[in-house]
């Protein structure tokens, strides 16, 4: 007999953003002459930056010739990929980073749900409410979440951290000790930046309590406002606290084509154990890495044509935040975020609940956007849209949203 994981099957929804792929195809078929414009999950639409395409072929046709061949690579990431990473993300922003505390991987979604390995099941989660659920359903899988309570929509084991309009979407630490502490700033789905003075107070409350700040940076490229960090290692005592997750799906336009870091700094470890070696462990036993090809792909990200081509993309992307902000403002909606994110929280009006806005804009505007309420009991009363889509289409949402309201 065999035995499912008992806490596995305590998930009994989808993943949020299938559910949503699921309703959204189930409108397309039955109105198949309707034209959706996509603003719900977060994936990008500009091509991929031509040095990073040109960096790719030749990458290919090396793996096609004896001298230029690569098998297995290091599990963690090519040493010149590692390096670009450290020296430009890091070291050029004066943040300590070496590039053995980087580990390369096939996304910050994976490394999310994967970090929970290297932690006892008795730890105690802190979550942000919303929050990414990458991060809430992996350690309902991991045990740590206890039962859950349709009524509150929340489960017993985790310590939520209410994201609200009145805290600015960026909670404050707890009186009480958690031991995990999921963060995302600029946040995954509130589009909230958090400041320095807000992110010290979580570094100092993690070095007193000995936990340990799991630190979601996938949308740093996206902060403008100056003085607002765009890592956890910016911050006095993140070494011995922090492990942060980096991505090139949101800069570089990798969803589709993969590769992701990981910093683990040397001196963190708890328990006399070190987290730095324990992750190495974990990805050399259970994935050989990212291939050669896409390595040198995202190497190119860091060459003079590959930054600058980012950039645009960057851009590109903030006009169409500027361009939802005004639109739906104008509109009468109170919208958050869309200023240093990639992502807009819009209030929904009248009270609506996020389910019956997002089936309003879906059904009447043929906009797609994400409820809510699907990253947690705080987002009910808000949709989230996302500004990755193509900006003629992002303009005409912004139109058509205007026109039904
Ligand atoms: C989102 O829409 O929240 C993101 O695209 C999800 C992800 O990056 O996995």
């Amino acid at each position: 007999m065999t035995h499912v994981d008992p806490y596995f099957r305590k998930l009994t929804g989808n993943y949020l953003f299938s559910e949503i792929s699921r309703q959204v195809a189930q409108f397309q078929a039955a109105y198949p002459e309707k034209r959706l414009i996509r603003l719900g999950i977060g994936d990008v639409t500009r091509p991929l930056p031509a040095a990073v395409v040109e960096a790719m072929t030749a990458a290919a046709a090396e793996q096609g010739t004896p001298a230029g061949f690569h098998g297995y690579g290091p599990e963690q990431g090519y040493p010149f990929l590692r390096e670009a990473i450290a020296l430009h993300d890091y070291q050029d922003r004066g943040i300590h980073v070496d590039p053995d505390e980087i580990f390369v991987s096939d996304g910050a979604k994976s490394d999310c749900g994967g970090i929970g390995d290297l932690f006892a099941a008795g730890n105690t989660v802190a979550l942000c409410d919303p929050v990414y659920s990458v991060y809430l359903d992996t350690n309902v899988m991991a045990g740590r979440a206890g039962e859950f309570d349709p009524a509150t929509g929340r489960w017993s084991g985790f310590l939520y951290l209410p994201c609200t309009a009145e805290n600015g979407f960026v909670p404050a630490p707890p009186a009480e000790q958690a031991d995990l502490i999921y963060l995302c700033f600029p946040a995954n789905p509130t589009g909230a930046s958090a400041g320095r003075a807000q992110l010290q107070a979580w570094v100092d409350y993690a070095n007193d309590y000995n936990s340990v700040i799991l630190f979601d940076g996938a949308y740093e490229a996206f902060v403008t406002t100056p003085g607002v960090p765009r890592s956890i290692f910016e911050l006095p005592g993140a070494r011995t606290c922090a492990i942060e997750f980096r991505s090139f799906s949101k800069t570089a336009g990798f969803t589709g084509t993969r590769c992701a870091y990981t910093v683990i700094p040397r001196e963190l470890e708890r328990e006399g154990v070190s987290l730095h070696r324990l992750w190495a462990r974990r990805q050399a036993t259970k994935t050989n890495g990212v291939c050669y090809v896409v390595q040198r792909g995202a190497q190119a990200v860091y060459t003079p044509a590959g930054r600058a081509q980012v950039a645009e993309n960057l851009a590109y992307y903030r006009r169409n935040a500027l361009t939802l902000r005004a639109g739906l403002t104008q509109t009468g909606l109170t919208v958050y975020g869309g200023v240093d994110s990639p992502y807009l929280w819009v209030k929904t009006p009248k009270d609506q609940t996020s389910q019956s806005f997002f089936r309003l804009l879906l059904e009447e505007a043929g906009v797609v956007t994400t409820p809510g309420s699907g990253f947690g009991p705080h987002g009910e009363g808000y949709i989230r849209l996302t500004s990755f889509g193509k900006a003629g289409e992002t303009q005409e949402a912004a139109e058509r949203i205007a026109a039904l309201l």
